[in-house]
């Protein structure tokens, strides 16, 4: 018996070495973890139970045959973050580059199914050469099969990609597919297509880093939704964004012990929002000082930096935030804008997260590139997933709200729930000056009158009383109390029960 149990501890310590001490070493020599230390940073300490340590690729092409590693470059099994229970894989690079195989995929479907039985989030973390080149179309299968799983597990459980080394080739779809992409800075890339092709086929000459490093696909892709310094603050990372999200469709987002006020007053609120109207003010400081513990989970924040995406917890339960940010483009609605928070209002409504929108909007980014680009569907992105949100949605204007984008950023009129404005706020079809001088062409060439009508129209319309009057909007609040009315507002929206008619699925203007 003694024998048999030294026996499985060997075998399970050559597993654990992977490629071997040398490629270990050269793992850390390039500032990266192994699979096996980042699935240590990430769960909670001793909850990782792995599957398939002794699983082993059937390739017996190039001599593969003698060269066999327990485990066949990838580390799979669930543990917990925080508590809460998580599936994960991790590719070793120190195997085959991780390169994917056949029984490598097989892994990864194996864990990815189960956490779809069992309700609970897959977070695969990216560290691989591709396609196991000698197993051929077998690893293209591969691929295929995990592809599969991350459509039907979209809206599902979440999932979450660590691009932790390469990720090149076909072999970024599966991250391309899943919820959210982090990462590693100076470490990582992905593309469709190496430099080398690249120069090939266009004649750019261009680095790996340039081509597809976390700076290009947190700034200009918006491939990517975060980038961290090294592994180990990702991972970090990772953790606290789990601790926000439910663990799958069925389950309402976690409620977190708060030790912050509902009804906390922020008197400086009061003056947020500058005299001139064409001042700009920083949007992130009414974020910070409604959430709990001004805690606030930026999602893409170096990419469209016009509005603002991410989650923060009111009275312990998470809430989805979409600002616009005055700032930058006077906070102004424009292509990247539009898909960014289009694509966060459709994951918060696909896992019950209600949403907070928070609108100082002037309107749509006016110009031919945008139009060139598409900004009319790209805009419907926003205003279709507004549209078919069923989640608590609460909306707070605190100031301008002009034209399409008034309607876009979660109105009444889009099933807004409670829509409230500031006294500072501003709501119509269009600024001031720009509606006299259409319906006064006449006065165009007399100023006085022009500033005169400017003036009526700015009197009659710079306000919120005229859609409050209406009932588009529910409450003028005063801007110190807008933590106390938000957390109120969501509570009152905790039995919130709404269906949209049945339907395949949508034909949301992609
Ligand atoms: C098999 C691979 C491999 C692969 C790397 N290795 N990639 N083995 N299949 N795809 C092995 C190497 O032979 C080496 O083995 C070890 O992994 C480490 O690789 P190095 O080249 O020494 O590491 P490094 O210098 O850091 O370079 C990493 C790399 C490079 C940039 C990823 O290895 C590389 O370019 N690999 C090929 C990438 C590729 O073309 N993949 C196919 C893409 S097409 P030893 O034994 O020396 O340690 C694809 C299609 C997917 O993925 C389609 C899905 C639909």
């Amino acid at each position: 018996m003694n024998k048999i149990l030294t026996e499985l501890e060997a075998r399970r310590n050559i597993a654990r070495m992977g490629g071997g001490q040398n490629r270990i070493d050269a793992q850390h020599a390039k500032g990266k973890l192994t699979a096996r230390e980042r699935i240590d940073l990430l769960l909670d300490d001793d909850s990782f139970e792995e599957f398939d340590m002794f699983k082993a690729h059937r390739c017996v092409d190039f001599g593969m045959d003698e060269q066999q590693f327990p485990g066949d470059g990838v580390v799979t099994g669930w543990g917990t973050i925080n508590g809460r229970m998580v599936y994960v894989y991790s590719q070793d690079f120190t195997v085959f580059g991780g390169s994917l195989s056949e029984t490598h995929a097989e892994k990864i479907c194996k864990i990815m199914d189960m956490a779809m039985q069992n309700g609970a989030p897959v977070i695969g973390l990216n560290d691989s050469g591709g396609a196991r080149i000698q197993e051929g179309v077998a690893s293209l299968a591969g691929y295929a099969e995990v592809f599969q799983r991350n459509v039907m597990a979209s809206g599902v459980v979440p999932q979450i990609s660590v691009i932790m080394g390469p990720c090149a080739g076909g072999a970024v779809y599966s991250p391309a597919m899943t919820d959210f992409i982090f990462m590693v800075k100076d470490s990582s890339y992905m593309f469709v297509t190496g430099p080398d092709v690249v120069k090939t086929v266009t004649n750019e000459i261009v680095t790996a880093e340039e081509l597809g490093g976390a700076s290009t696909h947190t700034k200009k892709s918006s491939v990517a939704d975060g980038a961290f310094e090294n592994d180990v603050i990702a991972l970090t990372e990772v953790r606290r964004l789990v601790d926000f999200l439910p663990l799958n469709n069925r389950q309402k987002p976690p409620v977190r012990p708060f030790f912050d006020d509902p009804s906390r007053v922020e008197s400086s609120l009061d003056t947020l929002i500058p005299e001139n109207p064409n001042q700009p003010y920083d949007m992130k400081e009414l974020i910070l000082k409604i959430a709990d513990e001004s805690d606030f989970y930026e999602i893409q924040e170096d990419f469209a930096k016009n509005i603002l995406t991410g989650f923060i917890r009111m009275e312990g339960s998470t809430v989805g935030v979409v600002a616009n940010q005055p700032t930058v483009l006077a906070g102004c609605l424009d292509i990247d804008a539009s898909r960014k928070a289009a694509r966060f209002v459709r994951f918060c409504d696909a896992f019950e997260i209600p949403i907070l929108t928070l609108v100082d909007v002037p309107g749509f980014l006016p110009g031919t590139s945008q139009e060139f680009g598409g900004v009319i569907k790209h805009g419907a992105k926003l205003l279709f997933a507004y549209g078919e949100a069923t989640v608590p949605k609460v909306t707070v204007i605190t100031r301008k709200a002009y034209g399409g984008a008034y309607d876009v950023m979660s109105s009444k009129h889009l099933r807004g729930d409670f829509n409230y404005a500031w006294p500072t706020a501003e709501i119509a079809v269009m600024g001031a000056k720009g509606a006299t001088e259409i319906i006064h062409r006449a006065d165009l060439n007399n100023p006085e009158k022009i500033s005169q009508h400017t003036a009526d129209y700015e009197k009659r319309f710079a306000n919120p009383f005229i859609a409050a009057e209406k009932g588009f909007i529910d409450e003028v609040i005063m801007p110190g109390s807008t933590r106390r009315r938000v957390c109120r507002a969501f509570a009152s929206l905790r039995g919130k029960s709404l269906k949209n008619p049945w339907k395949k699925h949508d034909n949301i203007p992609l």
